[in-house]
C-alpha cells in the first residue's frame, strides 16, 4: 500500500523552510500532497491560486509531490485522498503548544490519521511566512528566505505598495 502523507499550511507565501521539510517528507513517503488552506481564520496576502502556484512552481517536477488547494475539515481533506499521515514542521518550542493542540484535535475527530513532526534544518528556524512579509514590506531583500519566483512576487508587492502610499499622501 502507497505510504501518502499530506503536508498542509497556509503557505503564505511558501518559504525555504516549507520546501525544506517538504523535500524531507518526500524521502519518507510514496507520495506527499502539500495542501494549501482555504479557510483558516488568517488574512491571507496571498490568494489561494497564487499560494498554490508558487510552491507548484518552486517545487518544479517531483513526480512524488503534489500541490492542492483545501477548505473544510484538514481530517476530510486526508481522508478523501486515502491518506493516514499529517506532516507538520516544528521549528522551536514555540512552536509546540499550537501543534500539540491541532494534532490531539485531528486525532480525537480521526484517531487513524497520525501527525508526524518534522524539523528544517537549522539553518530555517528562525523563518516564517510573516517574518518574511514584514522584511520585503520593509524594503528588506527576501531572496535568501524564499524560492525566486516568490521573491519577486515579494518584491512587486513591496514596490506596488510603495507606489500606492507615493500616490496617495499629499
Ligand atoms: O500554516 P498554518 O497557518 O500554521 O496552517 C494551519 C492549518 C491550515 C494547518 C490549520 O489552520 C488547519 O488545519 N485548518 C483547517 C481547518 C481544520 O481542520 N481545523 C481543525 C484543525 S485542529
Amino acid at each position: 500500500m502507497k505510504r501518502i502523507a499530506v503536508y498542509p499550511g497556509s503557505f503564505d507565501p511558501v518559504t525555504q523552510g516549507h520546501l525544506d521539510i517538504i523535500r524531507r517528507a518526500a524521502c519518507l513517503f510514496d507520495h506527499v500532497i502539500v495542501a494549501v488552506s482555504e479557510n483558516s481564520p488568517k488574512q491571507y496576502t496571498f490568494p489561494l491560486h497564487e499560494r498554490v502556484e508558487m510552491i507548484r512552481k518552486a517545487l518544479g517536477s517531483r513526480p512524488r509531490v503534489g500541490v492542492e488547494p483545501f477548505s473544510g475539515l484538514l481530517t476530510h481533506f486526508v481522508k478523501s485522498r486515502k491518506a493516514r499521515i499529517l506532516i507538520r514542521g516544528l521549528r522551536a518550542i514555540s512552536d509546540f503548544e499550537r501543534e500539540f493542540q491541532m494534532a490531539l484535535m485531528n486525532r480525537k475527530l480521526h484517531p487513524d490519521i497520525e501527525t508526524v513532526f518534522l524539523m528544517p534544518d537549522e539553518k530555517y528556524t528562525y523563518l516564517s511566512s510573516s517574518l518574511v512579509k514584514e522584511v520585503a514590506g520593509l524594503g528588506g531583500n527576501p531572496k535568501k528566505l524564499v524560492p525566486p519566483n516568490v521573491s519577486k512576487r515579494l518584491k512587486a508587492l513591496s514596490g506596488r505598495r510603495k507606489q500606492w502610499k507615493g500616490i496617495a499622501s499629499p
